[in-house]
């Protein structure tokens, strides 16, 4: 039995065979897939589908730093309102990205803060997006931490020695499709992380595993990352889906 910790099953990639999908997913092992938001367009249809499915899906809220523009506030306030509506189990995706722009790092910190902040306060973890910003983030992390923060870097892609940084921090290292392709050297990286300290996820519809790499992802995928830990740490693919499993549940707290 396997957790998708990361994917975006809502959103339009899949308006046509949602269904199948879903049913694919299921009966590769996936029992929950958590479900993070971008921002407040993908709102409705992350929540409609999270309803349909209250025991497989668990949606989170936050606003993603590639929708972090000028008008972000007014942004902000629409998780706010999502935030004291209903009850999340963690703020996500939030972070920081200077791969597509860098001109809007400084928007983007404040939106990382101030959603690190809402975490804070309701003592629920944040799933972070780091693209070409691992200083950046990281310098907000440690001035933002106590005991009150937690979560984990979703997608990791760093080096041994920066997820080292992420595992003293207390945070878990989210790994995905990358593991798999060839050359990413982030195979190496992964084998040097306890189990303990890993969640996976697909971050589907992107990001999809060898040997689907360059399609569309869905959730079913996730057995092949899962493989390919199993064959690092030299265990079987159900320890793996026993104890990410478990690590999921503790850090959402379900
Ligand atoms: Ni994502």
């Amino acid at each position: 039995m396997f957790i998708d910790s990361h994917s975006h099953i809502y959103s339009e990639e899949f308006s046509s065979d949602r269904e199948e999908v879903i049913q694919r997913a299921i009966h590769s092992g996936i029992h929950k897939i958590i479900l993070p938001n971008i921002d407040s367009s993908t709102i409705k249809p992350m929540m409609d589908l999270a309803d349909s499915n209250p025991n497989l899906f668990i949606p989170l809220i936050g606003l993603h730093p590639t929708s972090v523009k000028d008008d972000f506030n007014k942004e902000l306030e629409i998780m706010e309102y999502w935030l004291n509506k209903r009850k999340f189990l963690g703020i996500g995706e939030i972070g920081i990205d200077l791969y597509w722009d860098k001109t809007l790092l400084k928007e983007q910190t404040e939106a990382f803060r101030i959603q690190i902040g809402w975490a804070k306060k309701a003592k629920i973890p944040i799933v972070i997006h780091v693209r070409d910003s691992f200083a950046e983030v990281f310098e907000v992390i440690e001035q933002e931490k106590d005991d009150s923060l937690f979560g984990v870097f979703h997608s990791f892609t760093g080096t041994a020695e920066q997820a080292s940084q992420v595992i003293e921090l207390g945070f878990k290292i989210g790994v995905g499709g990358i593991v798999t392709f060839k050359n990413s050297g982030l195979d190496a990286v992964i084998q040097q992380v306890a189990l303990e300290h890993i969640l996976i996820e697909t971050d589907s519809p992107w990001l999809a595993p060898v040997p689907h790499r360059g399609k569309r992802n869905e959730s079913a995928y996730l057995t092949a990352i899962a493989t390919k830990i199993a064959t690092l740490h030299n265990i079987t693919i159900e320890e793996v889906g026993a104890t990410t499993t478990q690590n999921t549940k503790q850090l959402f707290g379900f």
